[in-house]
């Protein structure tokens, strides 16, 4: 029986590979994706979203809706130099004419939680705001969902936002404080992704290679990161944190290894601000409550991410 998930996502080019991912597998059924604000303007997040969907066949199926356009509490930049304006890879893609689903999106996660008890997951890929808020309506969110998978922060290692911070915890650290204290989440952290989820020019070539027409997508979407990379490190590359998180809900046994520690997020405006602590030598008095990936099967992952690109079914190596 497949397992419903509901996508929270600030959709740029990374988060349309993940929802790709979660859309084409057969094992996955996406309730909805619900939009928040992070990597760049919200208008066009929300037709990012939804031009993924009809890509892959599925706008009618999958419900879009708007949630925060703005963290709790703090202001934020997008990062456009980092995706492209408009997020998918520089040129701004045509208008998809698609309505957006009338609930607001925390609204539309407590609903379909409260109607489900303990069948519908969360991958959060983006700033937390939407389920922070979600946790305000229903403080029992965390009995309601199945599981809970989060791409964000950067354990003990450098973060890509500030040298202390990861993005989605850097635009909205009081979000980010309230669900790593309040749900049972599975971290996907940045050091993860940059040590399994990188892929270089040569990783890249059979994709440019193929002729399909996801290929095609992530080859356009991934351009302007990879300009972003050779010009802040020197290296043609493209990170996938997104896609590893829904690979490693898609497939648990993707996980090799991790740890449950106590986590916490520095809600301080300044230089720490969106740091997160995560308590690994249990040197602090806290309760260890965040199951952090800490490895994965990098090999599966990139011949599940291949299948989708190429095949259209990330499922086929599984
Ligand atoms: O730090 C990477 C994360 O921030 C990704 O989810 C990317 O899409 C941005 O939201
Ligand atoms: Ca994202």
């Amino acid at each position: 029986m497949s397992r419903r998930v509901i996508i929270d996502t600030d959709t740029a080019g990374d988060d349309t590979q993940a929802i790709l991912m979660a859309v084409l597998a057969d094992s996955l059924t996406v309730e909805a994706l619900t939009v928040v604000a992070g990597n760049v303007e919200f208008d066009r997040q929300v037709e990012n979203a939804k031009y993924t969907l009809d890509l892959a066949g599925v706008a009618d199926e999958v419900p879009v809706h708007e949630g925060a356009r703005s963290p709790l509490v703090k202001e934020f930049e997008h990062v456009p130099h980092v995706h492209g304006e408009g997020g998918l890879g520089g040129d701004l893609f045509p208008e998809t004419g698609i309505d957006s689903a009338r609930a607001y999106a925390p609204d539309a996660i407590v609903e379909a939680a409260r109607d489900s008890p303990g069948e519908v997951s969360l991958l959060c890929i983006g700033p937390l705001t939407n389920v922070a808020l979600a946790l305000r309506r229903e403080p029992a969110l965390g009995d309601l969902l199945d599981s809970v998978y989060v791409m964000g922060g950067a354990v003990n290692t450098l973060g890509n936002d500030t040298p202390a911070a990861e993005f989605n915890f850097w635009v909205d650290p009081d979000a980010a404080t309230v669900v790593v204290d309040d749900l049972d989440v599975t971290l996907v952290d940045w050091g993860l992704c940059v040590r399994q989820g990188t892929l270089d020019a040569d990783d890249i070539a059979p994709f440019e290679a193929a002729e399909t027409e996801y290929a095609e997508f992530f080859a356009t979407i991934a351009e302007a990161p990879r300009e972003f990379s050779r010009r802040q490190q020197g290296v043609d590359a493209v990170t996938q944190s997104d896609s590893i998180a829904a690979a490693c809900l898609l497939e648990p046994d993707l996980i090799e290894g991790s740890g449950t520690y106590y986590v916490d997020v520095d809600e301080r405006e300044g230089m720490t601000r969106g740091y997160s602590l995560v308590d690994e030598l249990g040197v602090t008095d806290n309760e260890p409550g965040t199951r952090v990936v800490e490895r994965i099967d990098g090999e599966q992952f990139y011949r599940t991410f291949s299948d989708m690109l190429l095949h259209g079914d990330p499922e086929r190596s599984l």
